[in-house]
């Protein structure tokens, strides 16, 4: 290092060249500039309204603030090493551009109160965009399901089939998941959108400061009552990457699922070309990459929700410099829940078809209606238990004779049970299996219009 840091005056000689190097988190926080230059802005102004500073030179902290943001949305503020983080890096060109004056800016302020607001401001942010993106993977979700009310899908418990489904009652599950997760971020917007800036480095200034007037032109909902806590709060890290991870469970399911359904021993969806790739020595090949790819980042998120937990378990009060390692975890969750966000959008929208053929044989080939003849004797008045004995037994027979139930005689039916009648055979079609699972929240037709119309109404679509 040439340059001898900011913090300089207090020490004889400039930091080792590696070890500015382990120091800096310019490289990585840059990406909080915008909203370091918004937070110094309403500080600057604060100064100026409480007569810690001048108005004049409030004004004009302001406006070099804003030459910044325009230098550096045109690539034209490119700092280095040198200035150790952006907050630091941010100053220096101020005072470049306005002189001492600019040197006024962290009057009764911290980086501690600095980075924190900065964080909690960009993540305010990218909780709006995520949830935005949530709510276009629901319309996709709820189109697809609306297209396929009555398409039937074999539905699985362990993985064997179970009882057939409507389609839309799978596609409904995670649209269910999504509006969950679309609430849990603004539960978690709540303790993002608090202020720490005025706590100073750990407990406060000297300075009449207005903490309520920055809070409000930040547009924070409340500021952290007590100083040290503000400065050295990190639960609203935690809890988006909580929520994070979650958001990732819910797509590495689906993905999970789709990858299934994409393979030959499935074969109920068809991957279009443009989301789905080849092999480099096997020419049949077509591989479902994108479900692939967000079920590995799953890995990621749920490391930076770990990493971010050991990171804060052995803090004392207040700041610390571990704390700085909380940025890299919450950039890379983001852009990957975006990432992922925006793929699984497109592959639902345009990227897989299903196959009703197959899916029609899938639901017809199998005991998948077994339930359905148990609850037909139920209703009939035989205890449901005996029911279901009776067609275990009838089931055994019929694997060992290579039947279906629909392919029995109605005189095999009325050996098992004198009470079967004709109408049996209605009773366990797949259509009927499905129609007649009506209770609320359950996969009958009804229910499922009933469940997109709610849908809609959440969207805002009705
Ligand atoms: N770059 C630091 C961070 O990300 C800013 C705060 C530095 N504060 C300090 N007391 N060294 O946490």
């Amino acid at each position: 290092m040439t340059e001898k840091q900011t913090w300089s005056q207090r020490f004889e000689s400039a930091l080792h060249p590696a070890i500015a190097r382990f120091n800096a988190s310019i490289n990585f926080d840059i990406e909080l500039i915008e909203y370091d230059l918004t937070g110094s802005q309403a500080h600057a102004k604060m100064l100026a309204h409480t007569g810690i500073i001048s108005s004049a030179e409030g004004e004009k902290l302001v406006t070099a603030l804003e030459q910044i943001r325009q230098e550096y949305r045109q690539g034209k503020f490119t700092p280095g090493i040198d200035a150790e983080d952006v907050h630091f890096a941010v100053e220096k060109r101020l005072t470049e551009i306005i002189g001492d004056i600019g040197k006024k800016i962290h009057t009764a302020r911290s980086r501690n109160d600095q980075v924190g607001t900065d964080t909690r401001l960009y993540l305010r942010d990218q909780i709006q965009q995520i949830r935005q993106q949530l709510r276009q993977f629901q319309t996709v979700l709820l189109d697809l399901a609306e297209a396929n009310v009555e398409t039937l899908i074999p539905g699985y418990t362990h993985l064997q089939r179970a009882q057939p489904i409507s389609l839309a009652h799978h596609l409904l599950a995670y649209w269910q998941m999504a509006q969950r997760d679309w609430e849990r971020l603004a539960d978690v917007n709540k303790r993002v959108n608090i202020s720490p800036l005025g706590c100073g480095a750990l407990a406060g200034t000297t300075f009449p400061i207005d903490r309520e007037y920055t809070a409000k032109l930040l547009e924070f909902d409340h500021i952290y009552a007590n100083s040290l806590d503000g400065v050295s709060d990190r639960d609203f890290a935690i809890e988006f990457l909580s929520a994070a991870s979650i958001i990732m469970v819910h797509l590495s399911r689906l993905s999970e699922e789709v990858i299934l359904w994409a393979s030959e021993e499935f074969r109920f969806i068809t991957l279009k070309d443009s989301c789905a790739t080849g092999s480099s020595i096997m020419p049949q090949k077509k591989n479902p990459d994108v479900p692939e790819l967000v079920r590995g980042k799953t890995g990621r998120v749920f490391g930076h929700l770990q990493a971010m937990l050991v990171i804060m378990k052995g803090l004392p009060l207040a700041y610390n410099k571990d704390l700085q390692e909380d940025k890299e975890g919450i950039f890379d969750s983001v852009n990957t829940i975006k990432n992922c966000l925006e793929a699984m959008t497109i592959l639902f929208q345009e990227g897989l078809e299903f196959r009703p053929q197959r899916l029609a044989v899938a639901v017809t080939e199998d005991f998948s209606n077994a339930t359905d003849v148990a609850d037909y004797l139920a209703a009939k008045g035989v205890p449901f238990r005996e029911a279901y004995n009776l067609v275990g037994k009838i089931v055994k027979t019929s694997i060992s004779s290579g039947k279906l139930l629909k392919d029995l005689t109605l005189e095999e039916w009325q050996t098992l049970h004198p009470a079967i009648e004709a109408d049996i055979y209605e009773a366990i079609t797949p259509k009927q299996v499905v129609a007649a699972r009506n209770s609320h929240g359950g996969t009958g037709f009804n229910q499922i219009r009933q469940a997109i119309l709610a849908a809609k109404k959440e969207l805002s679509m009705i």
